[in-house]
């Protein structure tokens, strides 16, 4: 498909609107406000069906346009790590890249073309086809994965023989990451901004900590139809409403394709717990 070379703005808190922005400038001059000591400033990017789904014909990958696979990059050029769950590097895979020119732009300001990729797991453990993914074999952008005290020496040593680094931070109650230590050392290591990629079962555990302050989600006019595929959180996180930043619609020949909204999460929710 050919992108498009405008989207429309419908909607935008401080902005003039209704207006059509280049698709190079969409989410491209965002300025984050700056991070605390004990958490990076996160938002959150998702894509679903516009009955929810967040998995279609077995990955996220096929529910979107060309032009929320190019938004999906244009908002990693804005990050110091993008963070996944261990699901999604079973399920699908986690290959952390940008375009050519936002790596260049990356480049003068002196970070890594690519951000750096960061997995949670508790457990550690992979089995030989997730060895073979892309996330394992590709040297373009730095990785680590980060679990805890109790995931066995077997597992990480594996891991670590694969070539990707490990951390273990400390594990909650449930003996998961307990995500206010992973947020301190993710501080600790220089990262200021982090993009959270999903998938939904570690997007609940963000959000039960107060640690979600964005949502990018693309809506696709597309229909999922099955009730067994994940939303874009598994279980409830907060019953208040989120407040709408911007709209942007991909229109093709006078007809909607796709909706792109950008949402802050309610401020009371956005806690910054220390233990
Ligand atoms: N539509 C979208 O935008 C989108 C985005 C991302 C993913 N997805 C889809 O989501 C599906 C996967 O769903 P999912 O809910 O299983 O994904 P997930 O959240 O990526 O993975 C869940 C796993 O991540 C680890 N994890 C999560 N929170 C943790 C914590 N606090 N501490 C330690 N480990 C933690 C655990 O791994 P261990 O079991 O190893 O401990 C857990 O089983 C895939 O099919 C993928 O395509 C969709």
């Amino acid at each position: 498909m050919a992108l498009p070379e405008l989207l429309n703005l419908v909607y935008h808190e401080t902005e003039p609107y209704p207006r059509k922005i280049p698709l190079q400038d969409v989410y491209t001059h965002i300025k984050f406000p700056v991070s605390s000591r004990d958490r990076p400033f996160v938002y959150l990017n998702m894509v679903q069906t516009l009955d929810g789904q967040t998995v279609l014909q077995g990955t996220a990958y096929t529910i979107g346009t060309d032009v929320d696979h190019y938004l999906l990059r244009q908002l990693r050029v804005h990050a110091d790590a993008v963070l996944c769950g261990a699901g999604t590097l079973r399920k699908d895979d986690v290959i952390i890249t940008t375009h050519p020119p936002l790596q260049e732009r990356r480049r003068q300001r002196g970070i890594s073309p690519n951000p750096l990729a960061v997995v949670v797991t508790a457990t550690c453990r992979f089995d030989r086809a997730v060895f073979k993914k892309k996330f394992f074999t590709r040297q373009d952008f730095e990785k680590i994965i980060v679990t805890t005290r109790r995931a066995k020496p077997r597992d990480i040593d594996k891991v670590k023989r694969a070539g990707v680094q490990v951390q273990a931070v400390r594990a909650d109650r449930n003996g998961d990451v307990h995500v206010p230590s992973l947020m301190r050392w993710l501080v600790a290591r220089g990262i200021r901004t982090l993009l959270c990629e999903g998938g939904p079962t570690l997007n609940v555990a963000l959000a039960r900590r107060g640690a979600i302050d964005e949502l990018f989600l693309t809506t696709a006019l597309r229909l999922g139809g099955d009730p067994r595929e994940p939303r874009i959180f598994t279980e409830p996180v907060t019953n208040r409403p989120l407040d709408l930043v911007s709209e942007f619609r991909f229109e093709d020949d006078g007809r909607v394709r796709e909706l792109y909204f950008r949402f802050r999460f309610p401020e009371s929710d956005k806690s910054r717990p220390s233990s």
